[in-house]
């Protein structure tokens, strides 16, 4: 069953054609990678997901429903959580208050009810604090949890992004090179959470990633792309011995 249909998507900055006729399909409880030389269009196939850029043409349903022109703030609530390529959390507060911040789009209370802390409240700040703290006992993060995010090592960091983006309890989890600025020990311990992530939470991702290690051990399928066109999708053996690929990524 899908989760995701991008059909003959395509956006154009000025002259540049991002992301041309881009067509895929991503099933439920995949790991789909996209990959591609620097520019090829794999941010831009997110910030179209995320609904940060319009497509020019095409469409984009996710489970079931046609999402190409919901508002950018309905994509959280359909269950579509992201990293970012440069982490974007707020440096000054702690892990906690990043990951409690990220969940609370989650909230469906409303400010009446909040003022009066009705029990309606009361119960999803409790369910919101037991979302995170899961998640923070998932990723190993007990011992960073009171720090200040600017004083934590990088990959710690990357780390948070995942944790506060699946605070959101995702059905669909977009992480953009999640492994750049990992040390190669960080980035195994990333392969691990990354099947943990899927198989135990049960969440379907799409992963931009340079590392080809990375790659092929954790997706189930590839779309390989560059100068914003398809080259191909596959299975990770098929999709790295294509000619193409290695020629976009090794040179003639
Ligand atoms: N907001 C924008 N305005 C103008 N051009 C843009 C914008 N976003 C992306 N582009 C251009 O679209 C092309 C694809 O960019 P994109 O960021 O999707 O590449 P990428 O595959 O993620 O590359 P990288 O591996 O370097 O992150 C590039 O030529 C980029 O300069
Ligand atoms: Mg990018």
């Amino acid at each position: 069953m899908s989760l995701l249909v991008a059909d003959n998507i395509a956006v154009s900055f000025g002259g540049v054609k991002a992301v041309q006729d881009v067509s895929f399909t991503v099933n439920v409880g995949e790991v789909f990678s996209i990959v591609g030389p620097n520019g090829a269009g794999k941010t831009t196939i997110f910030n179209l997901i995320s609904r940060i850029y319009d497509v020019d043409h095409g469409s984009i349903v996710f489970d079931g429903i046609d999402i190409t022109k919901v508002p950018t703030h309905a994509i959280a609530e359909l269950g579509i959580a992201r990293t970012f390529q440069n982490t974007e959390l707020f440096e000054q507060e702690t892990v906690l208050k990043n990951m409690l911040i990220g969940c609370h789009i989650h909230r469906t209370s409303h400010l009446i009810s909040e003022l009066f802390f009705l029990p309606s409240v009361k119960r999803q700040e409790l369910e919101m604090r037991r979302a995170v703290e899961e998640v923070i006992d998932l990723l190993d993060l007990q011992s960073y949890r009171d720090n200040v995010i600017g004083e934590l090592p990088y990959g710690v960091r990357k780390m948070v992004e995942v944790a506060r983006a699946l605070c959101l309890r995702p059905k669909l989890l977009l992480l953009d090179e999640p492994s750049s600025g990992l040390n190669p020990e960080e980035t195994e311990d990333l392969s691990f959470w990354l099947e943990d992530i899927n198989e135990e939470l049960g969440i379907t991702v799409i992963m931009v990633e340079h590392d080809m290690n990375l790659v092929t051990q954790a997706s189930d399928r590839i779309l390989a792309m560059a100068d914003g066109r398809t080259i191909t999708i596959g299975e990770p053996e098929a999709v790295q011995n294509h000619p193409e690929v290695l020629r976009a990524y090794l040179g003639d």
